[in-house]
């Protein structure tokens, strides 16, 4: 219970000293009550109370500001909107891991963990739910919390600390009764959005006109990446905790020791995590969590299953992507059987005919659908789809709902469904490619510049709110909008007349594309609507050339070097820049006084992102250089020591002070064999010696 505090008189009446106690002892006991109801869920106190405690601590810093220390209760929210998230190295490598859906690889993983423990030992193995967020990484020095970077490409990701230190149950300084704090420790956990808070969001954002998120775990991503907190703060998000990154100053005996050592620091772990020492047991828990699923309010895609072994694990080591140890199981994706009402077509911004089935709506997995997309003419052909048929959808994730079959068949079914021969937008004559059928009209037709400008707008790119679907068509069938510049030259004047108009609204999607006018550089090129040009894609485009001046200037051949770029995108890409319509319409936009942010340029090529880096030691088969020039053969990169930044040691026979850093700072360890596999898996080729 909380301990007596005088809280009655006035805070300047107190002296330096009594106002220091008072403040630590309302932090403390504030930390307590709040792990109490956010962590544990068994509140010791009224919400009244709380907040009681809570305005006498906030007064007490004001009038002594240097006790409002970063790790204080109020300080969760409070900073100013930034102008853009950092990039952050991650204290280790945030891999991936193995995932199947198939009983026997599960089974075929067990024998793999078997012969890595040798004969005599049996394994025991840690299940947990593979819980389906926005993976983080979470950092603390000396048991305060000091930063949060985003998954991103696995080594680099976006600093969103601000954001981080919004959501109530993440400790802001580590709970140390049961275990001290270690100088460094780097957790991995995933942000979470409760299902029925994400229907709540989610009703608000359509009252309001705004692009609903696809799914929880899309919610939640979005979420931690809002550049001013108080938005994140909004949003009811929780973080659980499964995994310690890296760690200086303190070990574990295994990694049911890890997790209890995470519960006792006070952050949130999984619920039902459990231990296995036998196949089938995964199995039984993986069909066990299937049906409970549907009773959880927090999505889950499969169960995670690790070897407890933390020994064992670092032999067994990992591949560049993911650990040999773990395996994700995922569930099979939801399905549900509806009708469709009608087959229609959707001509996308890149004059795409996409035939789309409008059912009668069903929920799948918490999430009402409505709407399915066909993909193309030779699909509905081979699925023999056609209006009135019952089918089955399924939603795996925030993948768009897909039509897996036709379930059953009327006697007197309609006629296959045949697609247009001319856009069913501008009357132009429609070609196929492929399965494909596309309108060529680029610059003429209207369904493309609607797709265009709400794409403009959408949440990946400039994030414009009130500029969804149903604006971006009225704008274009109204002629204010001909070409995307001429978004910057509304006016409220404008709009204001227009259905579902008021001079607020009118106002306020003026302003938010006024808001636009110095976008970071990514977001403006995924904004452009170039081919293959995702949000993944721009980011490195923006890293690798800085600015939009030097990306435009650049050669097929500068940009096939970008990491995940290879010749036919970097053609496509060039294509698009070099087209005398585009480049006119990009100029429109920058003379609209819209400069997109330049940064120092960052050398991304494929070889070192891809690859990575490794240090070899020990004895090996071949000479240290002959390993070197071998891992540079398929685009890797060697150097001789080992820092955060190796991705892997190849260790053989003595090795010593290497290995042991490597075992420090968790960077996998392979042995030979494991390395060959690496260098044959990218099509390189190892000669035996002798
Ligand atoms: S363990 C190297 N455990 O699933 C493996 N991951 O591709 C360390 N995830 O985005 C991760 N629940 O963040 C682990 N109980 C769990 C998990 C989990 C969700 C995420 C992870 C990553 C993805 C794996």
């Amino acid at each position: 219970m909380t301990p007596d505090l005088d809280l009655r008189p006035d805070p300047s009446d107190l002296s330096a000293d009594e106002a220091r106690d008072q403040a630590r002892t309302l932090q403390s006991e504030l930390r307590r009550h709040s792990h109490l109801y956010y962590v544990e869920a068994r509140p010791q106190i009224s919400d009244e109370a709380y907040d009681e405690l809570f305005r006498r601590l906030q007064a007490l810093e004001e009038e002594w500001p240097e006790l409002a220390t970063p790790d204080s209760p109020t300080r969760r929210v409070g900073t100013e909107p930034q102008d853009a998230f950092e990039n952050r190295d991650h204290l280790a490598p945030m891999l991936s891991l193995d995932s199947t859906q198939e009983p026997d690889e599960v089974r075929r993983f067990d024998e793999r963990v078997r012969k890595a423990l040798g004969e005599d030992r049996d394994p025991t193995y840690l299940l947990e739910p593979k819980l389906d967020g926005a993976s983080i990484e979470l950092v603390y020095e000396d048991g305060v919390f000091v930063r949060a970077v985003t998954r991103g490409n696995g080594r680099t990701g976006e600093d969103v600390t601000a954001n981080l230190r919004t959501i109530p149950s993440l400790p802001l300084r580590l709970r140390t009764e049961t275990r001290a704090a270690p100088a460094v420790v780097a957790f991995r956990g995933e942000v979470m959005m409760y299902i029925s808070a994400f229907e709540a969001f989610n009703a608000r954002l359509a009252e309001e006109g705004r692009e609903p998120y696809a799914s929880p775990r899309n919610s939640a991503a979005g979420s931690i990446r809002q550049l001013d907190p108080s938005v994140t703060a909004s949003r009811e998000l929780d973080v659980l905790v499964f995994d310690v990154l890296h760690v200086e100053g303190a070990s574990f005996a295994s990694d049911t020791d890890g997790l209890e050592a995470i519960r006792q620091w006070g952050l949130k772990v999984p619920e039902r995590v459990e231990t296995a020492t036998d196949p089938e047991e995964i199995l039984a828990y993986h069909a066990g969590f299937e049906v409970e699923r549907d009773e959880l309010d927090y999505e889950i895609d499969g169960v995670v299953v690790k070897l407890d072994d933390l020994a064992v694990r670092q032999e067994m080591g990992s591949t560049a992507h993911h650990p040999r140890w773990a395996l994700a199981y995922k569930f099979e994706p939801r399905k549900e059987v509806t009708r469709i009402e009608r087959i229609g077509i959707q001509v996308g911004r890149t004059g795409v005919l996409t035939p789309v089935a409008f059912l009668r709506p069903v929920v799948v997995g918490g999430v009402t659908i409505s709407r399915a997309s066909l993909h193309n003419r030779e699909e509905l052909v081979r699925k023999d789809i056609r209006e009135g048929d019952r089918v089955r959808i399924q939603r795996a994730g925030d993948v768009i709902p897909q039509v897996v079959e036709v379930v059953e068949q009327e006697a007197d079914r309609e006629d296959p469904y045949r697609m247009p021969t001319h856009c069913p937008a501008c009357g132009t004559e429609v070609y196929e490619e492929g399965p494909r059928t596309i309108c060529p009209n680029r610059f003429g037709c209207p369904a493309q510049l609607k797709g265009r400008v709400q794409h403009y707008g959408s949440r990946s790119a400039l994030d414009i709110e009130g500029l969804g679907e149903e604006t971006a068509a009225l704008l274009v069938d109204r002629d204010l909008v001909t070409r995307l510049a001429e978004l910057y030259t509304l006016t409220p004047d404008d709009l204001i007349h227009l259905e579902g108009f008021a001079e607020m609204s009118a106002t306020a999607l003026v302003q938010a594309v006024q808001d636009t006018r110095t976008p970071e550089l990514e977001r403006f090129l995924v904004a452009l609507g170039i081919p293959e040009v995702g949000v993944t894609v721009a980011r490195d485009l923006a890293r690798h050339f800085g600015s939009l001046g030097a990306l435009r200037e650049a050669s097929a051949e500068a940009l096939a070097e970008v990491h995940g770029v290879g010749p036919i995108m970097s053609e496509k890409i060039t294509a698009f820049l070099g087209e005398k319509r585009n480049a006119v319409a990009i100029d429109a936009i920058l003379e609209q006084g819209v400069v997109p942010t330049e940064q120092e340029p960052v050398d991304t090529s494929d070889a070192v992102e891809e690859a990575g880096v490794a240090v070899f030691t020990g004895a090996l088969p071949v000479s240290r250089t002959e390993a070197q020039d071998l891992w540079e053969s398929v685009g890797g990169r060697a150097t001789s020591s080992v820092s955060g930044n190796t991705d892997f040691v190849v260790a053989g026979e003595n090795a010593g002070s290497k290995l042991e850093k490597a075992q420090e700072l968790g960077v996998p360890v392979l042995d030979w064999d494991d390395f060959v596999a690496e260098v044959e898996s990218r099509g390189g080729s190892v000669l035996e010696e002798g």
